[in-house]
């Protein structure tokens, strides 16, 4: 049941006593004196789940205890809920996740059908294939996507997703290194180093986790962490172009973490799942720095490719190049927990794969890019000809935007409530996002021009 409050003297928490209402739990980010969404449960013990039902003697694990819920997406689905409540016929537009929505093109599609379809014949059936992923899809990323930097077919893992293989890479990594993010990130990086156990607890008055170090990257440092004054982590999650700032990293700037990681002894894990859109110049690779493959892992997706969101299909490079302390290579154990952890990539995803990196799959997945990338400078442009700062949206699929001295939930609200538009605030990838909202370039046309209109309408 939800219910709104003026709240007083109360501190953010997962859930907290409030003098008058019993026991509730806070849905948002808010402000002593504002009004906030609250669940109030039923009973005091739903706050954590908990039933009365029979309970095993298993203890929960300590490290999801520790994990603070993700009210981002839920709560943004719930007040796009309240507001269709309020306003039955509100046509709202949603520049919210990070979904794709133009349809698969028609060779990549046709190939996965066939190869189902073969499925059902006595010679087209497969069973398991190679846990690392079929010979040809790995050879075709190597030649295909590295062709510049010689990464080996040996040193690709295909995956089911790149947020599948951040959580095995944590599996890898264990629970004893310490890690460095962007601020702000993409969650899945710090919530996978929760789980596994890398980080302390939450601290509510910072909204950050204790060891852990969060680089900030902001327009001012020019969204780059200033390294200088950044101390060694053992592993540093790296995302260009970013997701959510939409900032893609220059060579100058990658090589500059490069030697940072050299220096430290440290390993960049490098997410480049929206290197296609990058047109400027900049890196498509962490491999494009020399160096970096004695101390860079690079994961990336056919996700916003090709438009496989629900297809799932992924890629991580390990280079051979990548040491352990004691000498030992990195790739020998990431193909360990490959076996064990994971039993190889769908095999209509993988011939979907390969349907994408073929001559006539790679010029009809661009040009959905380019669509993209369209809907992106419209967007771009938009927030310029309102006067605001907006970022991002030259080489991803984001467009990141500043509205100095406003808390980015209430900019939500207000782009809600007057122009039916869904976006996502900023501080929900961290206390580096506040004063901004990130906004999606997924979208059909005819959504992204309706939205423009009626942004420049509202301010
Ligand atoms: C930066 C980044 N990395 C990884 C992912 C996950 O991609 P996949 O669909 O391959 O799991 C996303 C998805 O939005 C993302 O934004």
């Amino acid at each position: 049941m939800y219910k709104c409050l003026q709240v007083c003297n109360l501190t953010p928490s997962n859930g907290l006593l409030h003098p008058k209402v019993s026991l509730i739990k806070i849905s948002a980010n808010y402000r002593v004196g504002e009004r906030v969404r609250l669940i109030v449960p039923r009973k005091s013990t739903e706050l954590q789940g908990i039933t009365d039902h029979h309970r095993t003697k298993v203890a929960r694990n300590v490290n999801l205890e520790r994990l603070q819920k993700n009210y981002l997406f839920p709560e943004i689905s719930a007040r796009e809920l309240e507001h269709m409540e309020k306003y039955p016929d509100a046509k709202i537009i949603s520049l919210g996740i990070g979904d794709t929505t133009q349809p698969i093109p028609d060779i990549v599609a046709h190939t996965m059908s066939d190869f189902a379809r073969d499925l059902s014949t006595r010679k087209g059936y497969r069973g398991y294939g190679a846990e690392q992923g079929n010979k040809e899809l790995r050879k075709a990323v190597a030649d295909t996507l590295y062709k510049d930097v010689a990464v080996k077919d040996t040193e690709v893992f295909i995956s089911d997703g790149s947020q599948c293989d951040i959580s095995r890479l944590q599996l890898l990594l264990g629970s004893e290194v310490s890690i460095a993010v962007q601020d702000p990130n993409f969650p899945a990086y710090m919530d996978s180093s929760v789980i596994i156990g890398q980080s302390g607890e939450f601290q509510d008055n910072m909204s950050k986790y204790k060891n852990v170090q969060y680089m900030t990257c902001k327009p001012e440092n020019n969204f780059f962490p200033d390294l200088s004054t950044a101390s060694r982590t053992d592993i540093i999650f790296f995302c260009s172009p970013n997701n959510p700032t939409g900032h893609a990293a220059s060579y100058e700037q990658l090589q500059q973490l490069v030697d940072f990681a050299k220096m430290n002894g440290s390993i960049i894990v490098y997410d480049s799942a929206y290197a296609a859109y990058i047109t400027d110049g900049s890196p498509r690779s962490i491999y494009e720095i020399p160096g970096a493959k004695e101390v860079a892992i690079e994961i990336s997706s056919f996700s916003k490719i090709a438009g496989f969101t629900g297809v799932r299909l992924g890629w991580t490079v390990v280079p051979e190049e990548l040491l352990y302390s004691n000498g030992f290579p990195v790739i020998h154990d990431f193909n360990r927990i490959v076996c064990t952890c994971f039993n190889g990539a769908s095999s209509i995803a993988q011939a979907g794969g390969l349907a994408c990196l073929s001559s006539e799959g790679l010029k009809a997945i661009y040009s959905v890019v380019d669509y993209y990338k369209e809907n992106a400078n419209i967007l771009l442009n938009t927030f310029a000809s309102m006067g605001l700062k907006a970022y991002g949206g030259v080489n991803a699929p984001y467009v990141w935007v500043h509205f100095p001295g406003s808390r980015s939930w209430d900019v939500f609200a207000e782009i809600l409530e007057k122009a039916n538009l869904i976006t996502v605030p900023g501080s929900g990838f961290g206390p580096g996002g506040e004063e901004h909202i990130r906004v999606t370039a997924f979208g059909h046309r005819e959504s992204i021009l309706e939205a423009s209109t009626r942004l420049k309408s509202l301010y």
